[in-house]
């Protein structure tokens, strides 16, 4: 039996003369007088391999009429050395098999389509270059995140998706419940009746559960999915996304920044040395200037200052005329277009901000000597905004029992997270990466909905 090889393996391994199975579905398909050439695509590559069909050797009715733009197939045949341009080998068809017909109205012909579109058809839109690619990408940068931190001694934990926590200061939630929706009883509904006899919510981020397994097994991290019921209609908002929450036990604020500084970095030379084509792609179609740009972040240390210094900063560009739209002054969090100037103007560089004051910031992170700020960390990335956001964590039970009361918390739903600090606290510090915007800063593609299979937003959840 031929083994049935893929696209991506036959390009870079193929000798001439080489017998051959594939399968994929039809790019396009050209006809001349005697022969075809057919684009197939099999999902493994961006390249398309030529498959030459010399039409006297296969039947109209049975095979010829069936292959058309989007149908799958699988063929069996000789590779040959390409006479056309544009690729140098190219397979001789001896046997084809029409897997899947496809019939006229096939939504993606051989055209441009805009990326409203697509959204459209979600559920084909895999088999266009664009989303091909993206999802390539994605998945090395999922894969290099376990690498990354496995090679380091990291645990994977698997922190719950539906959770009892009242709120972990990160967001509005979406409830879990099985009791039928009645918005005239909203008021009086007994949760102990309920599935989990108690008000239960989809997690915003597994950070506190996963606090509770670095407290007992040292470095960790939780990968998955985590959901937001924000009202933010924006191209860097999901309400359901990809977050990885490292969390490291005896690391203060210094280590964390270093160590997600190196992630960062790792992650995107990973992305560089294993997604070449999806990336020259992408610096072409996309965001010209992006690879040298990847390039050049990969290998440098990002710029850091405290919220203070950022303040000033931006203090100073409205004193030299910028304008923003939103106020600048000490207190007041950084807006997407403050961000945005730090990262893409001032700094032209990522850029970690630090130290931010407590009231902007969740009551879990550890406040600072002066009582004002909090030892919190973002990093900016141009074009984005905040692509991380992490802090050394409070460790003293009655500092972070006091934060608690200050925020407005139920203390008895946290009472098992301020155990933590009751027996064995040590210092420790995490951060979350969205995976989203990171694939966005890495590809350049400029809208959210993109870099996810099937997106979920405000007033859409279509699929
Ligand atoms: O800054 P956030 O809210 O931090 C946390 O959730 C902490 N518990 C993380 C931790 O310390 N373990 O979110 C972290 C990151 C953001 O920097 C951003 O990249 C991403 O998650 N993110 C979103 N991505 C897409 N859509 C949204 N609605 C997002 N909200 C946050």
């Amino acid at each position: 039996m031929i083994k049935l090889l893929r696209i991506k393996e036959i390009l870079a391994n193929s000798s001439i003369d080489t017998e051959i199975t594939i399968s994929g579905w039809v790019k396009s398909i050209r006809d001349a007088k005697e022969l075809s050439f057919i684009e197939l695509n099999d999902g493994s590559t961006m390249s398309n391999l030529q498959v030459v069909v010399d039409k006297q050797n296969f039947s109209y009715n049975d095979t010829l009429n069936k292959i058309s733009t989007g149908a799958s197939i699988k063929v069996r045949g000789r590779v040959v050395a390409s006479v056309g341009s544009g690729q140098n080998i190219e397979i001789s068809a001896g046997f084809i098999s029409v897997l899947g017909e496809s019939p006229n109205d096939y939504p993606l012909q051989k055209k441009r389509h805009s990326l409203e579109f697509l959204r459209e058809i979600s559920h084909l839109r895999s088999r266009t270059n664009t989303i091909s690619a993206v999802m390539r990408v994605r998945n090395t940068v999922s894969f290099a995140i376990h690498k990354f931190l496995q090679d380091r001694g990291f645990f994977y934990i698997h922190t719950p998706i539906i959770t009892s926590s009242d709120a972990e200061g990160a967001g509005d939630m979406f409830q879990v419940t099985t009791i039928p929706f009645d918005s005239k009883k909203i008021d009086s509904i007994d949760y102990k009746q309920d599935f989990f006899g108690c008000k239960t919510h989809l997690t915003v981020s597994g950070q506190l559960a996963v606090e509770s397994y670095c407290l007992g097994l040292g470095n960790v991290y939780t990968f998955g999915p985590t959901f937001r019921a924000e009202n933010s209609n924006t191209v860097r908002h999901l309400a359901e996304f990809w977050m990885v929450e490292p969390e490291m036990a005896f690391y203060r604020l210094d280590e964390l920044i270093e160590l997600s500084q190196d992630f960062l970095r790792y992650l995107l030379q990973e992305v560089l040395e294993n997604c070449q084509e999806d990336l020259i792609f992408f610096d072409q179609r996309i965001k010209p200037g992006l690879l040298e740009n990847l390039r050049s972040v990969a290998g440098s240390s990002f710029k850091h200052m405290t919220y203070t210094e950022a303040i000033d900063v931006l203090t100073h560009a409205i004193a030299q005329g910028k304008t923003f739209e939103y106020p600048v002054q000490w207190g007041v969090d950084l807006k997407s277009e403050h961000e945005r100037y730090l990262t893409e103007e001032y700094s032209k560089s990522p850029v970690i901000v630090t130290d931010y004051p407590k009231e902007i910031k969740s009551f879990y992170m550890k406040l600072n000597d002066d009582g004002k700020t909090v030892r919190g960390m973002d990093i900016l990335v141009p074009g984005i905004g905040e692509i991380i956001g992490g802090s050394e964590r409070e460790d003293d039970y009655e500092t972070l029992l006091n934060r608690m009361k200050e925020s407005g918390l139920d203390i008895d739903s946290y009472q098992w997270y301020l155990d933590l600090r009751k027996y064995g606290s040590v210092p420790h510090s995490g951060f979350g990466l969205g995976l989203e915007r990171f694939v966005m800063w890495v590809t350049g593609m400029s809208n959210i909905r993109d870099v996810i299979p099937f997106p979920r937003t405000i007033k859409n959840c279509q699929f």
